[in-house]
């Protein structure tokens, strides 16, 4: 099987230079709200940004805890701040990451958990999510669509 980060079909490998003026915004606020994370365990400092559909910019970073698994992914954080602000639509997520524990040509991807939570939201809304993802320092960019990161998903649920 193809891996994603070594150009599945449809998924696009650039660099930080190739992206237009509103990507290279979005990766830049992504890589900005990696100072923002509580990573004392993992080391591991993650940061995200969402475009809005009305073109908004909402960020999140990641938060850990002494209970690992109550640990909640950037991704996730920016959802919830995206969500209190009254947006669920997302036209595109950028995910940056620093840390010691990164490879430099690492690309930083969005877990499986967090690809279920956009995809909820994608859903809901009707609007396709573009997921940018980088290496640390954002050099490198792959983008893919949040169907090609997660194929036949489960949900939502009728309501
Ligand atoms: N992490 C994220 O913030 N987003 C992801 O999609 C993957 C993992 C965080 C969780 C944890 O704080 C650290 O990265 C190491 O796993």
């Amino acid at each position: 099987m193809a891996d994603l980060a070594d150009g599945a079909d449809g998924v696009e490998r650039l660099t930080y230079d190739d992206l237009d003026p509103g990507d290279r915004e979005l990766v830049d606020a992504a890589r900005e709200a990696c100072a923002t994370s509580y990573a004392p365990y993992s080391g591991v400092h993650v940061g995200a940004a969402l475009r809005t559909r009305d073109g908004r910019i909402m960020t999140g970073s990641n938060v850990e805890n002494a209970a690992y698994g109550s640990t909640i992914c950037a991704e996730r954080m920016a959802v919830g701040r995206a969500n209190a602000e009254g947006e669920r639509a997302f036209t595109a997520v950028a995910v940056a990451a620093q840390g010691e524990r990164l490879q430099g040509d690492q690309v930083v991807s969005p877990c499986g958990s967090c690809r279920q939570v956009l995809h909820e939201m994608a859903a809901v809304t009707g609007t396709r999510t573009r997921v940018l993802m980088t290496t640390p320092g954002t050099a490198r960019i792959t983008i893919g669509s949040l169907e090609e990161l997660l194929p036949l998903p489960f949900g939502p649920l009728s309501r």
